[in-house]
């Protein structure tokens, strides 16, 4: 695992990563700059960015299986932190030759810089003002609750011009329906491409889904159940590693999947012999029960975790009776 050591954390180490994840619990860290030293970014980009890192990884692989790859040549980091975003995206697909890496902090953005010279030396690199053309993808992770309503709204006006957009943010109520309402705005400009399977109206909007949010759950690498650095980063600072839940978007300007497939919302909730599935299709979003007698396999797959995300259902009476995967060649574009 890149940048683990079999060391474990100084206190001032544990110190540094407690503060910083006080400041984005609280929903503080937009105040002001808190990358107070070139520890704080080392340290944020070995752990925190990482965990990210492991859901960019969930929402690339879920492009994959719906056929999506983007169209565009350039990207844009927006808020990049130490820039796990597009380095993940760099390292994905090769066809990009050039990224713009922009955050309120200078010491941030010099260190993505100097970081993503290093691993992609073939990328030309820049620290300029943000700026998009229709061959931008931009890209925007773990934002959105620094933002103040007017930066917010400059940041959806600059994504308007882009080709593409990528955007995974925490998946917490409060952050997938701050990522709703930005599909909600930019749904006149782009095609909504995943997690949704339609470009109607965000079914998570009716007074009955109120309690729901769009979020989904990452699977970290099994590699680190077995690093005494991550044992004790999670010990101390009280993450359950097992659990990387996520919102996101992925907005273009290509047609639509083929109509009739469902995204699973969240994790099923299984009862003796059944499950309950929240899913998501242009009807809505609703909740389906999965019976291990009408769909042993699939029950199965509920158990073992590893349910596709996308599917077409066969519903009798709100039940799934039977359910076709997403193939990748079915997909897209
Ligand atoms: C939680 S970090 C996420 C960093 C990175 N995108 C990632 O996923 O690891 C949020 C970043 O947004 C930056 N930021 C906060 N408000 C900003 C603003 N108004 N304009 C630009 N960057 C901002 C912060 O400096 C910080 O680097």
């Amino acid at each position: 695992m890149k940048g683990f050591h079999l060391v474990q954390f100084t206190n001032d180490e544990l110190r540094i990563l407690r503060e910083l994840r006080e400041r984005f619990l609280a929903g503080t860290a937009g105040a002001a700059d808190y990358w107070q030293s070139p520890d704080h970014l080392e340290l944020y980009d070995s752990t925190y960015a990482e965990r990210i890192g492991w859901k960019w990884d969930a929402v690339l692989d879920e492009l994959d299986l719906r056929g999506w790859h983007p169209r565009t040549t350039r990207v844009l980091d927006w808020g990049c932190g130490t820039g796990v975003a597009h380095r993940r995206v760099l390292a994905k697909w090769p066809r990009f030759t050039a990224a713009n890496l922009h955050d309120r902090s200078h010491h941030a953005s010099m260190f993505a810089a100097q970081k993503t010279r290093r691993e992609f030396p073939q990328v030309a690199v820049t620290l300029d003002r943000p700026a998009v053309t229709p061959e931008t993808l931009l890209l925007v992770s773990h934002v959105i609750n620094e933002l103040p309503e007017a930066e917010l709204d400059h940041l959806l006006e600059l994504a308007r011009g882009a080709g593409e957009v990528i955007w995974v943010e925490a998946g917490t109520h409060a952050d997938s329906r701050r990522l709703i309402d930005v599909r909600e705005r930019l749904r006149d400009t782009f095609t909504p491409i995943a997690p949704c399977t339609h470009s109607a109206r965000c079914g998570m909007l009716t007074v009955k889904n109120a309690p729901h949010w769009c979020h989904h759950f990452a699977r970290p690498p099994s590699a680190i159940f077995q690093d005494a650095r991550w044992a004790d980063f999670g010990k101390e600072i009280g993450i359950d590693l097992r659990s990387v839940p996520y919102s996101f978007l992925v907005l273009a300007r290509t047609p639509q999947m083929p109509p009739g497939y469902s995204r699973i919302i969240g994790e099923p909730r299984e009862a003796k012999g059944f499950a309950r599935v929240l899913s998501c299709q242009v009807e809505g979003v609703a909740d389906y029960i999965l019976q291990k007698r009408d769909v042993p396999e699939l029950f199965r797959a509920v158990r073992k975790g590893t349910l596709e995300p996308v599917y077409r259902w066969t519903l009798a009476d709100g039940k799934i009776v039977a359910a076709e995967p997403l193939a990748s060649d079915a997909g897209m574009l």
